[in-house]
């Protein structure tokens, strides 16, 4: 059998020579760092995420009807009459949030160690941009099975660009191509959803980990991998601080994924809707224009970010301030390696003052979410009692998060430009516990 596979390789390389040398660059002689940690398990694991996202995409879209008359029906069909068509859905569902989960864990793995610093930037640029994209596309699937909650939250969206001064109106109905979401919105972010997004999608991950492999990984000590003198048994030449990407990790991510698909495979079996949290329970109404849910929401990804919008008042006559205010707290994260001129890339050895600020901003991003899940309006009365006023409470606690959300920027300016971080000692060489 070996040696069928040997002759078929000859006859490929003999075709394609250039394929050999691609292979050898970005897997077996691609040298990471060989004190990766559970943090670098993230990045294989939102490539599977992204193949199943795109496998089952395949599947539902054989079945889906995309007009609003029959979009709700279909997807219906697809959960009680097609065969495994629930499996299918389900695998969908639960993998939008777990991909979520698993990008918001890599990016925080980025500022923990540092890896958007320099000579990284390029690779968080791509990654900001697949977030941006991914965040599009995870909206106009939860528009697609035209639940009432798909139709709610599509308005409320779309209208955000309302708040647009002069132009806002005329946009508002060019995103939807009608006065209210219908089917020329649906239909539109079907053709987004399937074909056009995805294909960014791919397009930028291959540019990502491109871009990756053209400056090497970074790790938890955020220090380079160096050449000898440790010694490189094999090759002095060779990184003496890294091993080739295959086997090495690609053996230790199966262990990763192994882990992640019981994980994923409990909840599409025992808990689809986890609660109403990755399948929201008023999206099994279908869309009506007519009756509006207790509370429109958007799933819990958007949420840190949706509340946001929310905090910010409406001034001089226009909402618009809030809808800045979120994109501002995206369009941040792209600036970050400017933002942070430290000396030492990871956690690890970076001051104390970093230590604090990263665990507040993490607070904080859990403090909006809370705010955006409307899990604070449960949580407030009964912590502080039933008298207070919730509305009061919910915009004091919300500010204070948004402001140490945006805190964190510019505190990292001011630490790291104006020379108050004090590191400590990086060591010359990656560490391991071996
Ligand atoms: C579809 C989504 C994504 C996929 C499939 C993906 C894939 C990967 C893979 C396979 C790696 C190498 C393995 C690892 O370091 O974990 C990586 C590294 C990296 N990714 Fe992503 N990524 C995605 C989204 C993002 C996002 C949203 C960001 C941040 C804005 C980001 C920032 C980074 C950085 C900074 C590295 C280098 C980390 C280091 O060397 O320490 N990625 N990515």
């Amino acid at each position: 059998m070996a040696g069928v596979f040997m002759r078929i390789g000859d006859w490929v390389s003999e075709r394609a020579p250039g394929l050999g040398p691609m292979y050898r660059k970005h897997m077996t002689e691609y040298y990471a760092p060989k004190n990766f940690n559970l943090w670098y398990y993230f990045g294989s694991l939102a490539l599977l995420v992204l193949v199943n996202q795109i496998v089952t995409g395949i599947f539902l879209t054989m079945n889906y009807n995309d007009s609003a008359a029959g979009a709700f029906a279909s997807v219906e069909y697809i959960m009680r009459d097609v065969q495994w068509g629930w499996l299918i859905r389900y695998m969908h569902s639960t993998g939008a949030s777990l991909f979520f989960v698993v990008v918001f864990l890599h990016m925080f793995r980025g500022l923990l160690y540092g890896s958007y610093q320099k000579p990284r930037e390029l690779v968080w640029l791509l990654g900001m941009l697949i977030f941006l994209v991914l965040m599009a596309e995870a909206f106009m699937g939860y528009v697609l099975p035209w639940g009432n909650m798909s139709f709610w939250g599509a308005k409320v969206i779309i209208s955000l660009f309302g708040t647009i001064p002069v132009i806002g109106g005329s946009l508002d109905e060019w995103i939807m191509g009608d006065y209210l979401p219908a089917d020329a919105t649906l239909n539109r972010f079907f053709a987004l959803h399937v074909i056009a997004l995805p294909i960014v999608l791919l397009l930028l991950v291959v540019l990502h980990l491109a871009a990756l492999h053209e400056v090497g990984s970074n790790n938890p000590d955020g220090v380079d991998i160096k050449h000898g003198p440790k010694g490189n048994r094999w090759d002095a030449l060779k990184p003496a601080d890294g091993i080739p990407f295959h086997p090495y990790y690609t053996v230790k991510d199966l262990a990763g994924v192994g882990f992640f698909l019981l994980i994923a495979a409990f909840i599409i079996f025992f808990a689809p809707t986890f609660g109403g949290w990755f399948l929201e329970h008023d999206n099994f109404i279908p869309a009506n224009n007519l009756v509006t849910p207790a509370q429109i929401k958007p799933v819990w990804y958007f949420t840190p970010f949706y509340a946001i919008v929310r905090m910010i008042p409406s001034m001089f006559g226009t909402a618009v301030w809030g809808v800045l205010a979120m994109f501002g707290a995206i369009a941040v994260l792209f600036l970050l390696p400017w933002l942070d001129g430290g000396k030492v890339r990871s956690f690890r050895y970076r001051g104390t003052g970093f230590k604090v600020a990263l665990i507040l901003f993490v607070l904080s991003f859990f403090g909006l979410a809370m705010i955006g899940t409307d899990l604070t309006d449960e949580i407030f009365p009964k912590v502080f009692g039933e008298h207070i006023d919730i509305t009061l409470w919910d915009n004091v606690f919300g500010r204070v998060m948004t402001a140490i959300y945006f805190g964190y920027f510019v505190f990292l300016w001011a630490y790291t430009h104006l020379g108050w971080e004090k590191t400590k000692p990086v060591p010359e060489r990656v560490t391991t516990h071996d």
